[in-house]
């Protein structure tokens, strides 16, 4: 018999289901998610179940976080692939609203998350910050989960995430959970699957580059050198860059000169493709290489 998982899609339903829980004396993790599952996301159920008694994950598939000319309408869409997945992983009740449900007729009202969201992603894409803090500030008061687990691919939203909870007093812990990689380093995200065979040869030389950048930073080079140089062997490699940064890990704060705790951040474009990608200073040992 193969597994199923519960799905709601109305908040009132969500909440029924949670209040059960609650009134048992049970704590609630949530993992938001635009669906598209796999093993990235995987790891974060995991987590979430190592650090709570019950895991609801959220489908949606966000529009306010979606520039006018991204991949909104073909971003990969597999609801009853994600649901197996997600039985088989051991999460507890799936959370699937429909876009009426998420932004009822007249909705108006949006969070925006200040100076974070400024620059790195947030200038190449000017709403995608306000967007992704309005719905995650909805499903955490959706939900009022105990703790929320987002991954550190996308290492500027976890911040941004941080800091509107911060911000707003919302009673939440947000947890990070480390990239899941491919054997050859290229992390995975759902967006990978648009990359043609030749893009996906290259797409390796990203994190074996911020790796290496973080590596010179760790022996002691200037974060504008290594970032420089970082941008070059990309853009030698076929990638359009859009940046290569060394910033403070807690506040995204541009960094130059000696570094010693940093995170290397990058966004590129293999084709139409953009991939991030992010790495601590020091880096880890392991470089999946
Ligand atoms: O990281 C994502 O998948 C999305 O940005 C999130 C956090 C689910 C909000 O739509």
């Amino acid at each position: 018999m193969p597994e199923v998982i519960t799905t709601v899609r109305t908040v009132k339903d969500l909440r029924a289901r949670l209040a059960a829980w609650r009134k048992a004396g049970e704590t609630v993790a949530l993992v938001p998610t635009m669906g598209a599952l796999h093993a990235g996301h995987l790891a974060l159920v995991t987590l979430a179940k190592s650090k709570a008694d019950r895991v609801v994950v959220s489908i949606f598939v966000n529009p306010i976080q979606f520039g006018p000319r991204e991949d909104f309408t073909t971003y990969p869409r597999d609801e009853a692939g994600d649901l197996a997945k997600l039985a088989k992983a051991g999460a507890h009740l799936v959370y699937a609203p429909d876009l009426a449900e998420m932004y009822p007729k007249g909705f108006t009202t949006h969070v925006k998350v200040g100076d974070l969201t400024e620059d790195l992603c947030g200038s190449a894409r000017p709403n995608h910050f306000e967007g992704v803090a309005t719905v995650v500030t909805k499903l955490l008061l959706q939900s009022a989960p105990d703790m929320a687990v987002f991954g550190e691919k996308d290492y500027q939203q976890l911040l941004v995430i941080k800091r509107l909870v911060r911000d707003l007093d919302i009673q939440v812990e947000i947890v990070g959970g480390e990239i899941v990689r491919e054997g050859d380093g290229v992390a995975l995200s759902s967006r990978n699957g648009y990359l043609s065979p030749a893009e996906r040869k290259i797409a390796p030389l990203l994190y074996q580059t911020i790796h290496d950048v973080a590596a010179h930073l760790a022996q002691g080079e200037g974060a504008d050198a290594a970032s420089e140089a970082g941008r070059f062997k990309l853009e030698a490699a076929g990638f359009r860059v859009d940046y290569v940064a060394v910033r403070d890990p807690d506040t995204l704060a541009p960094l130059s000169g000696p570094v010693s705790h940093a995170r290397v951040l990058a966004a590129v474009y293999l084709g139409k493709t953009r991939l991030i990608d992010n790495v601590p200073v020091p880096p880890p040992a392991s470089t999946n290489r």
